[in-house]
């Protein structure tokens, strides 16, 4: 087989590898316009992880690599006249040049015939070749000629960075933050060989315009950025090698493969610096394609869908972390004001894999510290502290006079069991057992502020008599039986009423025995839905009577917090999302007229809702739909109610429109949460894919939240607070009988983690276990 490769970068090189040492018979040719030793910028790094990744390809790469390179654990965190230091990390870094120089060598020893100094303009060069590898680099020729087949999409990041070196000396991954006149500048530095480290420094736009780099050369820059680092550099200086100001283009294909033609690497998808993952992700690609061609032999064309197949998620995956790495870096202005130890925590923390609890096993002192300092923060909060070392989730929280014994929520959620809105022996099981599971709040589902304001059928209401009655048993329940607080969320169905029961036909419209909808506008949720009327005047009236005399039976039933329903799609989410009012009155348009009846509602809730006692509302911060309300414009929403009195954000997203687009994953709400108790300054509750007591302390402890609420994992494990407390060894109140069972856990807990911690410790690789830094 002829298999001919355009670039000598990193994946092009690994990959001449692999392919060569496995078939010495293939032909295989790499092509590259620069000299052998030419080469852009100055260090790469790889986790352990990868390194042993590379050990098990290529043996002998591997064992060339490590020779070169310099070995650190820790990454130092410089911030406001402190310094941070987290153990456990795991690095290695390397001069791009010798990276580049071992691979040469190696493919040569193997056979590979390298070309330097040979420009390709068109693959016309490489008629004749069985397979061609398009490793040519973010600015891949290839991928441009061919943009209507691979849909390449780019998405310029705003941030400014450089990339420089200098001479001064490093025992650790170091970032710096320096905050000078003009703005907060970064240097993330790392030393890659002995009297050598690299300096990627980056700013915001903005801070870049004010200080003047748009009209300074290259020179100038790293003069200028050697005065905002001089304490930083110690009398070192900043060298250049090509280094002028870019923004970094985050490029995904849509398609990798055209015929015989692969992109590989930066080519084909590029990953953000700030997670040290460009080189990794170009060489674990050479390696995916590797394993496909081995796969299915000489058959190319099924060796390259299967790559593109088997590859992309992982690649997708990396990018993602990318993504919200350096998302992270571009709001740094959120975090400034936060105590070091909290400011590292998030950034230890920022893009998901590095969580609290195996920091905790990694760099348990810092965990330590960031613990305390919750404690600290809370304390100085006037909050009470149930101890020092006690995990930020078992700390109590407080909103107006309200107590909560802990920050875990169990999230509302419909239970469609109710008839005729009465709630019954379901909702005081259901409701109960999560209360003696030891959340801090229970949430009931949406309950509803009239007959007409349901959802379906079997959705719950509080506008009788005996549903009052019936909820203030389950009050009495929660309240009698468990530390819990309750909270009821009021809420109307607007256009999704009339709606069938969720494992009938979620949103479907009812087939018969509906009733007439009311909506901020006559837009139906699918095209088939019913057509709802936009509301009059004199209906604007009598929905808010009917939540205003709900919130009056809510009070008499005792629960202790109202929430205000204004996501999902409902009544009120009609009216907040562009998308779904499309009225010319004074109740739409900006958002500030948008949010006139929404916001009308919540003061009149306020005003009929005892004062000491506290009102959330439930936002979609996000429409996750061209042209709908985006997180930045939620910020604005949240400040609103804050003004009209809400105490805290209920920050879930979408459900608006029925063809959003939302992006799935781990926590994938959680960063409007942040952006929300950041920005606007107001307490949140993050929910969403939060599945684990170990996120839920990662969210608190980087100050993405106040609170956090989970839903669907409280429908399979109502004790998950309990058996959380019973892990971290947490004293908690437990109804007398049920204590000897929490007693046991305790004690069984203690032991699995302490074999879990052997294990972690015998299992870790060589330095430590991070993917990323
Ligand atoms: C500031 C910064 C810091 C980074 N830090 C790290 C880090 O710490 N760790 C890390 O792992 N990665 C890091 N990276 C990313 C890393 O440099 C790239 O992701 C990696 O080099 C990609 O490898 P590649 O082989 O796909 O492309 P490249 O290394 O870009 O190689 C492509 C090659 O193709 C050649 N070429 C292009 N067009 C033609 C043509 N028409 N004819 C002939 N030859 C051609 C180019 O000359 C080049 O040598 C960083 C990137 C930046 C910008
Ligand atoms: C069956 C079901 C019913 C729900 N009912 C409500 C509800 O009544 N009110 C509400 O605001 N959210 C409701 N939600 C959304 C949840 O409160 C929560 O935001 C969502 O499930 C995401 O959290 P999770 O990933 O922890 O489940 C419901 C979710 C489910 C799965």
């Amino acid at each position: 087989m002829k298999i001919s490769i355009l670039g000598g970068g990193p994946a092009g090189l690994y990959f001449s590898i692999l392919i060569k040492k496995a078939r010495p018979d293939y032909e295989v040719a790499l092509y590259e316009r620069n000299r052998a030793d030419d080469t852009f910028g100055f260090g790469v790094v790889f986790s352990d992880q990868t390194l042993d990744i590379f050990r098990r390809y290529d043996p002998v790469s591997h064992a060339a690599i490590l020779a070169n390179f310099a070995y650190w654990d820790d990454i130092e965190i410089h911030f406001k006249n402190e310094t941070i230091r987290v153990g456990g990390n795991g690095f290695c870094g390397c001069s791009r040049q010798t990276l580049l120089r071992l691979l040469q060598e190696r493919a040569r020893e193997l056979g590979v015939a390298l070309h330097f100094e040979r420009e390709i303009d068109t693959l016309a060069a490489f008629a004749g070749s069985d397979l061609i590898i398009a490793a040519d680099g973010i600015n891949s020729r290839v991928r441009s000629q061919h943009a209507d087949h691979f849909q390449p999409v780019t998405d310029l990041r705003p941030n400014k960075f450089v990339w420089l070196g200098s001479t001064r000396p490093f025992d650790a991954f170091t970032f710096f933050f320096r905050e000078t006149g003009h703005g907060i500048f970064i240097a993330h530095c790392y030393q890659y060989e002995q009297g050598h480290s690299t300096w990627v420094i980056e700013t915001d736009p903005k801070t870049w315009a004010r200080a003047g780099l748009d009209k300074r050369d290259e020179a100038q820059s790293a003069r200028f950025l050697e005065s905002v680092f001089a304490k930083e550099l110690d009398g070192h200086s900043l060298i250049t090698n090509r280094s002028l100001w870019r923004n970094f283009p985050m490029i995904r294909n849509t398609r990798w493969v055209k015929d015989n033609i692969v992109l590989l690497g930066d080519a084909k998808a590029t990953a953000h610096f700030s997670i040290g993952a460009g080189t990794k992700l170009a060489m674990e690609d050479a390696i995916a394609l590797f394993e496909a061609l081995k796969a299915h032999g000489d058959d190319v064309k099924a060796a390259l869908s299967s790559f593109e197949r088997d590859r992309r998620e992982d690649v997708e995956k990396t990018q993602h972390a990318a993504n919200v790495s350096l998302v992270w870096f571009e709001h740094l202005a959120r975090f400034w004001n936060y105590d070091p130890i909290k400011f590292a925590f998030g950034l230890m923390t920022r893009s998901k894999s590095i969580t609290y609890d195996n920091l905790a096993m990694r760099a348990p002192e810092f965990v330590r510290a960031v613990t305390e300092n919750f404690a600290r923060e809370q304390e100085a909060a006037g909050l009470p502290v149930r101890g020092a070392d006690v995990p930020p989730m078992f700390q109590p929280f407080r909103l107006r006079q309200m107590e909560l014994d802990n920050r875990v929520v169990l999230s509302p959620m419909c239970m469609y069991s109710a008839d005729q809105g009465m709630p019954d022996d379901w909702h005081l099981v259901h409701l109960g057992a999560r209360a003696l599971g030891g959340a801090g709040l229970i949430f009931t589902e949406m309950t509803n502020v009239s007959s007409e304001a349901r959802i379906t059928h079997g959705c719950a209401g509080i506008y009788t008599d005996e549903q009052e009655a019936a909820w203030n048993r389950v009050v009495d329940f929660v309240h009698g039986h468990s530390a819990a607080k309750i909270c009821m969320q009021l809420g109307h169905a607007g256009r999704k009423g009339a709606t069938k029961l969720i494992w009938d036909g979620m949103d479907e419209p009812l087939e018969a025995g509906g009733w007439p909808l009311i909506a901020a506008s006559a837009v139906p949720y699918y095209p088939h839905s019913q057509v709802p009327r936009p509301m009059t005047r004199a209906d604007m009236d009598q929905v808010r009577d009917d939540f205003v005399r709900a919130a009056r039976r809510a009070q008499r039933a005792g629960f202790d917090m109202l929430e205000l329903h204004c996501g999902h799609g409902y009544l009120l989410a009609s009216f907040i999302s562009p998308l779904t009012n499309l009225r010319t009155d004074a109740y739409g348009g900006s958002l500030e007229n948008r949010l006139r009846y929404p916001l009308e509602i919540f003061t009149a809730l306020r005003d009929a809702w005892p004062i000491e006692k506290p009102i959330s509302v439930r936002i979609s911060a996000t429409d996750w739909k061209e042209g709908g309300l985006t997180g930045e414009e939620s910020v604005e929403v949240a400040r609103m109610f804050s003004r009209a009195g809400c105490d805290l954000i209920d920050v879930s997203t979408g459900q608006t429109v029925h063809d959003a687009e939302p992006v799935f994953g781990r926590m994938f709400q959680t960063p409007f949460s942040d952006k929300i108790r950041n920005e606007a300054g107001i307490a949140t509750m993050a929910v969403g894919a939060i599945t684990s007591a170990d996120q839920i302390n990662t969210i608190l402890a980087a100050g993405r939240a106040d609170l956090v609420a989970i839903g669907r994992g409280h429908l399979v494990d109502p004790s998950l607070t309990l058996r959380a407390a019973a892990w971290y060894g947490i004293d908690m109140t437990v109804p007398p009988q049920y204590a000897l069972g929490y007693r046991a856990q305790l004690s069984l807990a203690r032991r699995e983690r302490q074999e879990l911690a052997d294990l972690r410790q015998r299992a870790r690789p060589r330095g430590g276990q991070a993917a990323d830094k």
